[in-house]
C-alpha cells in the first residue's frame, strides 16, 4: 500500500509505504509504531524544514522494521537538546525490545529506523 500526502502552503510531500495487511499494527506494537510516527511527524513540522518525508512500514518474520526519514536540515544526535520526544521513542522500543536507530546530520536529514519483535504486538495496553 502506497499513499501520498501534500500539506501546502509548505509543499511538502508524505509518502506512506506498508504491506496492506501488516498484523504489526495490532495491540502494544501497533501504539508504539502510531506514537514513533506521530512524535518524528511532530518533530519534522517544528524542526526539519523538510521537502519530502518518507514512511515505510516492513514486516519480516520475526520483526516488523519502521523507518521515518526526512530530507530536512538534520541535527547532531549527540547533542539533540532537551526535549523528551526522541528519548520516548527509544523508551517505547526499548520496552518492547526493539533497537532505534537515529541518524541525522546537518543539512543532511534525518532517518529513524526501529525494529521490533513481532511478539510484542500480542501485548495490551
Ligand atoms: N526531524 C528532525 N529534523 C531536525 N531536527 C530534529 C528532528 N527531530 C529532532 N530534531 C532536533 O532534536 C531535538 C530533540 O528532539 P525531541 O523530539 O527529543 O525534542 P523536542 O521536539 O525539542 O521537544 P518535545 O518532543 O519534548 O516536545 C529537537 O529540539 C531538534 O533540535
Ligand atoms: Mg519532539
Amino acid at each position: 500500500m502506497r499513499g501520498r500526502f501534500s500539506s501546502s502552503p509548505l509543499r511538502r510531500t508524505c509518502t506512506l509505504s506498508m504491506a496492506q495487511e501488516s498484523s504489526a499494527l495490532q495491540g502494544e506494537l501497533g501504539i508504539t509504531l502510531y506514537r514513533i510516527v506521530q512524535e518524528c511527524l511532530t518533530n519534522i513540522s517544528r524542526h526539519a524544514e523538510a521537502g519530502n518525508v518518507q514512511i515505510s512500514v516492513s514486516q519480516q518474520p520475526m520483526c516488523v522494521e519502521l523507518s521515518v526519514h526526512d530530507d530536512g536540515r538534520g541535527f547532531d544526535p549527540r547533542v539533540a537538546g532537551h526535549g523528551f520526544g526522541l528519548l520516548g521513542i527509544r523508551e517505547r522500543v526499548k520496552a518492547l525490545g526493539g533497537s532505534c536507530d537515529i541518524e541525522s546530520a546537518s543539512g543532511g536529514g534525518t532517518t529513524i529506523v526501529a525494529q521490533m519483535p513481532l511478539s510484542a504486538q500480542s501485548g495490551r495496553r
